[in-house]
């Protein structure tokens, strides 16, 4: 039996990646201590897939909590998730971000070389690219020029893990860029259940259309791109989670492996809102505002390098993330808020 721990493991991709694991019979422990997240999302995972995901409530930065898990159970690989991920807290709340990103990651290293497990994925972000130079993005491309905490807490936890194979080349490091996820799982019990007004496309479009907000801000349509709005690889969170478990059934050697997780499709702010526009059935207001600080053009991923390696590809189209997004968020207009099971 094959046993993964998924730190972040009720999180938004955490949760689709524990359905997609338990679904191919693996074990899976979760360890998360809720800071942007619900332990109703993990009796979802449970309703859904009829299994069970071991849980441990608590922060991945406590050492005695990590030692004891690698103490009760036999660990084959780690998938690790936690961490803080919003752009504009981050800029504004440096010290919290390095902290969690950083400890978690050396915290949770300490104890898989403590316990001799050495085989870890951990979710990285194209944001690592910075500006991007030529499109599309390869593995290769240049790393760096990061312009927040978040982004740069990303390549410094990438250097840190490749540091690790470095000093020991028996360890089995995966990178795993990830570009725009968005989407909900079909059955609609979950979903990205942001705190207070989304900062991410999406999830504001979603609140467009529940009512909840008045209209869509569209930052920026003076862009380098054909309608002038950024362009971005939304990949539907089920397809990033799949890629999860094509590491773990492809990767058998140690090594340091990097890969792109996306589509290898742009769309724009403008389509994205015309995906919703199909998927609700009525046109949805936006106003066009000015840019974002910090934002590109464009970002889209070169992802032939993990069809090759991992036999995986993204399926789901943009409007299978439409509807799935709205699907969720009319069966959940709280989210997790309130939700008993
Ligand atoms: P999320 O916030 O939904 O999930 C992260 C989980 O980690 C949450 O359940 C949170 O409670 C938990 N957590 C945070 N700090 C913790 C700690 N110290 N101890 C224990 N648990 C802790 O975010 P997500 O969208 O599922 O993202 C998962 C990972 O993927 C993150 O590392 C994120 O940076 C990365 N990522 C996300 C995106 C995106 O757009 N969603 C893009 C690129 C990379
Ligand atoms: N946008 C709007 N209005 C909004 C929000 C966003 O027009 O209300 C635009 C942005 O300007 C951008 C596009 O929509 O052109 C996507 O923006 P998001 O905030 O949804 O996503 P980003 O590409 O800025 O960043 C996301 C995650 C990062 C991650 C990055 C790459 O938030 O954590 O994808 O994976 F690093």
């Amino acid at each position: 039996m094959t046993t993964i721990l998924v730190t972040g493991g009720a999180g938004y991709i955490g949760t689709h990646t524990d359905i997609e694991l338990l679904n191919k019979g693996y074990d899976v422990i979760s360890v998360d201590n809720y800071v942007n997240s619900s332990p109703v999302a993990l009796s979802r995972v449970d309703r859904i897939t009829g299994k069970h995901v071991i849980r441990y409530d608590g922060d991945v930065r406590d050492p005695q909590l990590m030692d004891r898990i690698f103490t009760e159970h036999h660990v084959d690989w780690v998938i690790h998730f936690a961490g803080l991920k919003a752009v504009g807290e981050s800029v504004a709340k440096p010290i919290e971000y390095y902290d969690n990103n950083l400890g978690t990651t050396l915290t949770l290293l300490k104890a898989m070389k403590k316990h001799n497990v050495k085989k870890i994925i951990f979710s990285s972000s194209a944001t690592v690219y910075g500006k991007p130079k030529k499109l599309p993005l390869t593995e290769e491309s240049p790393v760096g020029g990061t312009t927040n905490p978040y982004g740069t807490s990303k390549v410094m936890q990438e250097q840190i893990l490749k540091d690790v194979h470095v000093a020991d080349n028996s360890w089995t490091i995966v990178l795993l860029r990830y570009f725009n996820p968005v989407g909900a799982h079909e059955s609609g019990l979950l979903g990205e259940d942001p705190k207070g007004i989304p900062a991410n496309l999406t999830p504001y479009i979603a609140k467009v259309v529940m009512g909840e907000l008045p209209q869509v801000q569209v930052f920026g349509n003076d862009y380098n791109t054909p309608d002038g709005t950024g362009v971005r690889d939304y990949i539907h969170v089920v397809d990033l989670a799949k890629g999860h478990v094509a590491v773990i059934d492809h990767i058998t050697k140690p090594g340091v492996f990097v890969y792109n997780l996306g589509t290898g499709h742009g769309y724009s702010v403008l389509q994205v809102i015309h995906a919703y526009e199909k998927a609700c059935g009525h046109k949805i207001p936006y106003v066009i505002k000015p840019r974002r600080p910090g934002d590109i053009d464009a970002c889209y991923a070169d992802a032939s390098k993990a069809k090759r390696d991992l036999g995986w590809e993204a399926k789901l189209t943009i409007d299978d993330m439409a509807a799935s997004s709205l699907n969720w968020q009319k069966k959940n207009p709280q989210g997790f808020r309130g939700a008993k099971e």
